[in-house]
């Protein structure tokens, strides 16, 4: 057989030849449905802070957020991730203000479920916007993350998110045991529909970098990294490993973070455990594209577009991306 057997008979172009053929026999589709949108927030009144390296992404107070997610509701972006700025006079060794019941999170969260009821919330379980060093847990002299002493605040975290509202709760830590630990204490607690997203797959990377600006923890973090809990960006078999834990430890979804260098771990996930399963294009993503886009080195709309239907091609169900506000109106119908 030639290398062109079957030609003329087939040719693939023509499937490509209009846009209603084009539409037919499209495989992926992203929606709006598709979307998670992380937002930050700090205290204050009236604030709206840009954040330096996240250009068109700001620290909002809680006031001027509810104004934002005013915006977010009406765009039906079903989902929102929150993220809070703490006042460094909060931070300790032990992170213990992850856990107060009166902190920014849980006071956010039930202005957020009171007035945009529908909205799903889903809130951080780890330390490191607590601790005064910047870890996501509690470090010994040596700074090394001890790991049983860590789940035990962060399950007094989660619970307490759980008491003030949220719908999910997503532990971000990467310590071991603690989807576990976590379900056993909601479902004590008599939550027994607060969702886990676990980010079962979370690497040690350098594109969290504008994220832990926006938070404030990379003058705590200095030039100590994660690379004891987070995982190698070399491996791939224990991303498997980490997810078949979580799910028998009872995740209801499992994420994979960062995004675009990662779409192999999304889809050997996806195909191994067909669960449900969200990729997060992380802030480092979100800073290179805009960058170039605000150069007019790329076609912004167009990049973005294709880098989450990279995402859904991949197996991805749903995608955490700062671009979700920009996203959805782009997929509005234009009439
Ligand atoms: C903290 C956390 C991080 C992100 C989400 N939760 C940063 C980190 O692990 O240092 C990163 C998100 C992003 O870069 O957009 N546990």
């Amino acid at each position: 057989m030639s290398i062109n057997s079957g030609f003329p008979w087939v040719r693939p172009r023509r499937v490509r030849a209009d846009e209603a053929t084009r539409r037919l026999v499209r495989e992926h589709h992203l929606t709006v449905d598709d979307l998670i949108y992380p937002v930050f927030v700090r205290e204050g009144s009236g604030v709206q802070e840009a954040v330096g390296s996240m250009p068109g992404v700001y620290r909002y107070s809680p006031d001027t957020l509810m104004t934002h997610l005013a915006e977010v509701a009406a765009l039906g972006i079903p989902a929102i991730a929150l993220f809070p700025v703490i006042d460094v006079a909060l931070k300790t060794l032990d992170g213990a203000e992850a856990a107060n019941p009166n902190g920014l999170v849980p006071r956010v969260v039930k202005a957020i479920k009171a007035q945009f009821p529908e909205m799903a919330v889903i809130t951080d379980v780890a330390l490191d916007p607590y601790t005064s060093h910047g870890q996501d847990g509690i470090i010994d002299d040596n700074g090394y993350v001890l790991n049983d002493i860590t789940l035990d605040m962060l399950v007094k975290q989660a619970v307490m998110q759980a008491a003030a509202g949220v719908d999910m709760v997503a532990p971000s830590d990467m310590m071991d045991g603690r989807i576990g630990r976590i379900r056993a204490a909601l479902e004590a607690a008599g939550h027994v529909n607060t969702r886990i997203m676990a980010y079962s797959a979370k690497y040690a990377s350098a594109f969290y970098g504008p994220f832990r600006d926006a938070v404030g923890s990379a003058g705590q973090l200095g030039k100590s990294n994660k690379m004891t809990y987070q995982m190698d960006p070399a491996n791939t078999n224990e991303a498997l490993h980490e997810v078949a834990l979580d799910l028998a430890e009872g995740a209801d979804i499992v994420m994979i973070k960062p995004g675009m260098p990662y779409l192999d771990i999304v889809r050997r996930i996806k195909d191994q455990f067909a669960r449900p399963t969200a990729v997060y294009q992380v802030s480092g993503e979100y800073a290179m594209l805009k960058a170039a886009a605000q150069n007019g080195w790329l076609d912004e709309q167009k990049v973005v577009m294709e880098s989450l239907l990279g995402f859904k091609r991949a197996g991805a169900d749903m995608i955490l991306t700062y671009f979700a506000p920009q996203v959805a109106r782009w997929l509005q119908p234009t009439k």
